[in-house]
């Protein structure tokens, strides 16, 4: 069966990196690719930022590949309401899981080798939307939302991860000495499963307070292997983490429910840099790589990340990175690189 991938460009550099990345997918395998439209420019096309169709096919797809989106500005949206595109696809098809590899792939001393996954709550937390004013008590107020469904299906989630990629570690990392009640239940959630993963696949589980991971992420990166958390700081110590990896241009991510997956490069837009052709694909074809793990394409996700790995080792990168290399002269040495594996 060939698998259905709904492809969603965007805005800005999400319509040179995706077009990048579909060019290569079709050098590795057959798919057939869906197009549908999403972003500020379908807002102020059609009046809306994500089109009921686009949901349609997202859900009729096998996978989702995603660009970027840029974000209107707030006066703009005074007339006509915004409705996030990526949001409203995290939450209409379930992707409580927002999975980020931390993979240095461009490290020749194998022994400070980066390589963790941070998997972070993608539903709730102090995402939960629940946010107001009170103006008897001059008090602006956001719930932060910890529900035991939300947290065992996460929770189990990265367990499971850890089980399926042959990792040894699962780190929760919370605030429970202060969040005693929100965290303590994440906390408490995450100690019946250690016990149960400890037993049945030998996989440990430990804990960290978030502002110690915080330091930890830039001194030891080595100690972590798979790491939850909840929203909030799982946004964080992602965005930190990626720091890691020499910028956004190199940062992949997945969206995951248990029906569907979302498949995005973690940087936005770049106005700054749109339209040059000078965009670092890398991010968007790393997504894509994670995307043929999840369709259980696995050997053509390694070969894809293989070949990047060469092209990064040969230097041939983008201005990002301190090469003078165009987007489709990257990925013209990635479809290279694949040619000869
Ligand atoms: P950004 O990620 O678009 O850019 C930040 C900086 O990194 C810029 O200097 C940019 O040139 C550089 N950069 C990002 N990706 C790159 C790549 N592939 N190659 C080379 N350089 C790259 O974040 P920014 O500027 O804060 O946001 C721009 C727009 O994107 C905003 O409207 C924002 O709301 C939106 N955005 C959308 C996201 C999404 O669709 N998931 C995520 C983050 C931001
Ligand atoms: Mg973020």
């Amino acid at each position: 069966k060939i698998p259905k991938i709904c492809v969603i460009e965007g805005d800005g550099i999400g319509k040179e990196v995706i077009p990048e990345t579909v060019r290569i997918l079709k050098e590795i395998g057959d798919f057939e690719f869906i197009y549908e439209h999403a972003g500020y420019e379908c807002f102020k096309r059609c009046g809306d930022a994500i089109p009921e169709k686009t949901l349609k096919t997202a859900k009729e797809c096998d996978a989702i590949l995603f660009g970027a989106v840029s974000t209107p500005k707030l006066d703009e949206t005074e007339r006509k309401p915004y409705k996030s595109p990526i949001l409203t696809l995290r939450k209409e098809l379930d992707l409580y899981a927002n999975v980020r590899p931390i993979h240095k792939l461009d490290n020749s001393d194998s022994s400070n080798n980066i390589d963790f996954i941070i998997i972070r709550e993608n539903t709730e937390g102090l995402y939960s939307g629940v946010e107001y004013y009170d103006e008897e008590k001059e008090l602006a107020i956001s719930e932060r939302h910890i529900s035991k469904k939300g947290s065992k299906r996460i929770i189990k989630f990265a367990f499971e991860y850890a089980v399926k990629h042959h990792r040894k570690k699962v780190s929760c990392i919370h605030k429970s000495n202060i969040l005693r009640i929100t965290d303590g239940l994440f906390l408490n959630i995450f100690n019946e499963f250690k016990e149960k993963y400890k037993n049945e696949y030998n996989i440990e589980g430990n804990d960290y307070l978030v502002d110690a991971t915080a330091m930890y992420i830039l001194k030891s990166p080595q100690m972590f292997d798979v790491i939850v958390t909840t929203n909030l700081f799982g946004d964080i110590l992602s965005d930190e983490a990626s720091g890691l990896l020499g910028g956004l241009g190199l940062a992949p991510s997945a969206n995951i429910g248990d029906n569907y997956g979302l498949f995005e490069p973690v940087h936005g837009s770049a106005p700054d840099i749109a339209g040059k052709g000078v965009a670092n694909p890398i991010a968007a074809v790393l997504s894509a790589s994670m995307m043929l793990y999840y369709l259980d394409m696995k050997e053509k996700s390694r070969l894809l990340k293989d070949a990047v790995k060469q092209v990064l080792a040969h230097k041939d990168i983008t201005p990002d990175l301190g090469g003078n290399l165009k987007t489709k002269e990257v990925s013209d040495k990635i479809i290279e690189e694949l040619r000869k594996i």
